[in-house]
């Protein structure tokens, strides 16, 4: 998989040196390049940036550096084959577009599932944005070359794109096989079932007056785990209920009900429903 990532503050991207995305880099498991923006620009002061049309505050990053990194960058790595794409006798075969994310805090919002359906393509572009955000005009004319999406972080404004990169590079890269050295930390980490982690414990068993649930030293595997999918639901009852209302608990089994309905929530029709008065 290969990662290209274009900002005016390419340094801001060093962290994806270190640690699992960097050591992911030497093993050759992904492929990630940092352009800056200034290199693709032809006037003596590399400018970036113009006043809006139509006034207002702050400046927006001009169209013309813009594509000419996205058409380069598109032009050194060709696309793979499309193997979705059904063959037409004779043609050449289909290619698949890299995907084009832009940052931004009006974009969609980037989840696990996201993470995962970016983590299944072969190439991904990050166009991070500064000031006021990018001509709308670029997000338009990189759609003939690419597939374009506007991705936020969360409801809230950073100064730009490259802290928003660095997250979902982390997120998505983790997911690419290999680069988790146990691919089983994978499977019980919050929002993979679409509820929040269960608390985890280490040794010592009793630290500051305060031990380790009893039933995480018992052994017991089947009560290991029913603790286990407690916590998780009350987890996510108290922090986060809106993922509790997504949650499809058609399979839920007689003690997770249980634990739904002390919680104050009844199943119908294969949701959680709070019940009044609680
Ligand atoms: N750029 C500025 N704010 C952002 C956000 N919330 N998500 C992604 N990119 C951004």
């Amino acid at each position: 998989m290969r990662f290209d990532v274009v900002s005016i503050f390419p340094e801001y991207l060093a962290p994806l040196e270190l640690s699992l995305i960097g050591k992911a880099r030497t093993d050759g498991l992904l492929e990630l390049a940092v352009h800056d923006l200034r290199s693709y620009t032809q006037d003596r002061h590399r400018t970036v940036d113009d006043t809006p049309y139509g006034g207002g505050a702050g400046m927006v990053m001009k169209p013309e550096p813009w594509a000419q990194a996205l058409e380069d960058i598109a032009a050194a790595a060709p696309p793979a084959p499309d193997k979705a794409a059904a063959p037409s006798p004779g043609a050449a075969p289909a290619r698949k577009k890299p995907t084009l994310i832009v940052p931004s805090p009006a974009g969609e919002v980037f989840t696990q599932q996201l993470a995962y359906e970016l983590a299944g393509e072969d190439h991904l572009v990050f166009a991070c944005g500064r000031y006021e955000g990018i001509d709308e005009r670029v997000l338009e004319w990189a759609a003939e070359q690419y597939t374009v999406r506007s991705v936020s972080l969360g409801d809230y404004v950073l100064n730009g794109g490259e802290v928003a990169v660095l997250a979902m590079v982390e997120a998505i890269g983790r997911l690419i096989p290999g680069v988790v050295g146990n691919p089983e930390s994978l499977v019980e980490e919050s929002h993979s079932d679409g509820l929040l982690e269960y608390p985890v414990y280490t040794k010592p068993s009793s630290w500051r007056d305060r031990d380790v649930p009893e039933v995480l030293l018992s052994g017991n595997h089947g009560k290991i785990a029913k603790f286990r999918r407690e916590h998780q639901l009350r987890r996510t009852a108290a922090r986060r209920p809106d993922l509790l209302d997504k949650l499809d608990v058609s399979n839920f089994s007689k003690t997770e009900r249980n634990v739904l309905w002390e919680l104050g929530y009844a199943v119908v029709d294969g949701r959680a429903v709070r019940r009044t008065g609680k």
